[in-house]
């Protein structure tokens, strides 16, 4: 028996399903109604994605009902690089930040890259270029540079080694050279030194002075007093936020690694110290579980819709289309290699 009413069709009520746990904070409340009208963006866009031979990337900070209607790819930074590394698509729809689909296109320069935002920066990597590159590079001449992948593809182009909050504490800890300049994250590269002193590893890591709007707002003393309101409570915290706070988690990880912790784990309550569309990703997945906290939002990320997907897959405009100049991809493919190789190293 079909399982669709009167408002909605069987993709109406497959987004319904899948999406009806999500909190109002976390892009929701999806209602049947509201799912009634998402469902025919989505058939057209799954439509599309068949006749373009198309593959659609989504970051987990997405509207969920991004990630549940079209997506077929969801994941962490890191993952969705491999992802676009293996894609046989002719087309790659990359539903983030620039960043994240420049890194596509360096890694297939053959293929048509399309970003539906149109405010499609990052805090991060909107706040070092090329040029400061350069000039940090003739200040630290001894220094190998780590970059965070949330760096436009110029700036990767001039760094050694590029990291993702996945990987950031094993790759640095493995580079051979014992001087290392870590940018742009600030609050990452002092948990970076935190991190490797807990490790025992003899660093000299000098930081640049950047930080993510989003992750640099959470208070140490609030997330004190929430575990003690809530006995029990496990706080899983980003890379990215302060040392203060990565103080009082229990789990740092990247967005992928808290989901595994969350799928991994039975406490009573999360508090997930990261942007909020992971919380809703969470509900998503795991309607059982209850998070609690703030939500906070990334407006670049947030600033992804169905309605721009379909549009780009229709009839992309010139800035839709992602292009990297081949000199600055020839070198910032060099630095996402390097992080493969460093990442996939044994031990
Ligand atoms: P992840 O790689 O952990 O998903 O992080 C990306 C990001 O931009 C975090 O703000
Ligand atoms: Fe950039 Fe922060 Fe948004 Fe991540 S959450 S994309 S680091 S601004």
């Amino acid at each position: 028996m079909s399982t669709a009413t009167a408002t909605g069709s069987p993709t109406a009520e497959r987004l319904y399903e899948k999406l009806r746990n999500v909190a109002a904070g976390t892009s929701g409340p999806y209602s049947r109604e509201r799912c009634a009208e998402l469902a025919p963006v989505v058939d057209d866009i799954n439509r599309l994605k068949r006749e373009r031979n198309a593959v659609i990337l989504v970051h987990y900070y997405v509207h969920p009902e991004i990630t549940v209607g079209v997506g077929d790819f969801v994941g962490d930074s890191y993952k969705l690089a491999k992802d676009a590394k293996s894609t046989t698509a002719d087309l790659i729809v990359f539903v983030a930040v620039r960043f994240m689909a420049e890194t596509a296109k360096c890694l297939n320069p053959e293929k048509t890259v399309l970003i539906p935002s149109k405010l499609n920066g990052c805090s991060l990597a909107d706040a070092i270029s090329a040029e400061r590159v350069r000039q940090l590079r003739q200040q630290f001449p001894q220094h190998t540079f780590v970059c965070y992948i949330n760096t436009s593809a110029a700036v990767k182009a001039l760094c050694d080694v590029c990291v993702t909050s996945s990987n950031v504490y094993d790759i640095v800890q493995r580079i051979e050279n014992d001087r290392i300049y870590f940018l742009p994250d600030k609050l990452m590269g002092e948990n970076v030194q935190d991190e490797m002193k807990r490790r025992g590893v003899r660093k000299d890591v000098q930081i640049f002075d950047a930080t993510c709007y989003v992750h640099q707002q959470y208070d140490p003393e609030r997330v004190q007093r929430l575990k003690a309101k809530h006995p029990g409570l496990k706080v899983l915290s980003h890379p990215e936020c302060s040392p203060e706070i990565i103080a009082h988690a229990d789990h740092v990880a990247s967005t992928k690694g808290m989901m595994q912790y969350l799928r991994d784990t039975d406490a009573p309550a999360y508090l997930l110290l990261t942007e909020c569309g992971l919380a809703g990703r969470a509900q998503v997945e795991m309607p059982g579980k209850t998070f609690i906290g703030p939500c906070v939002e990334c407006r670049y990320m947030k600033s992804n819709s169905l309605q721009d997907v379909r549009r780009v897959l229709r009839a992309p405009e010139a800035d839709d289309i992602v292009e990297v100049a081949p000199d600055v991809r020839q070198g910032a493919l060099r630095c996402i290699n390097a992080m493969f190789r460093y990442a996939e190293m044994a031990g």
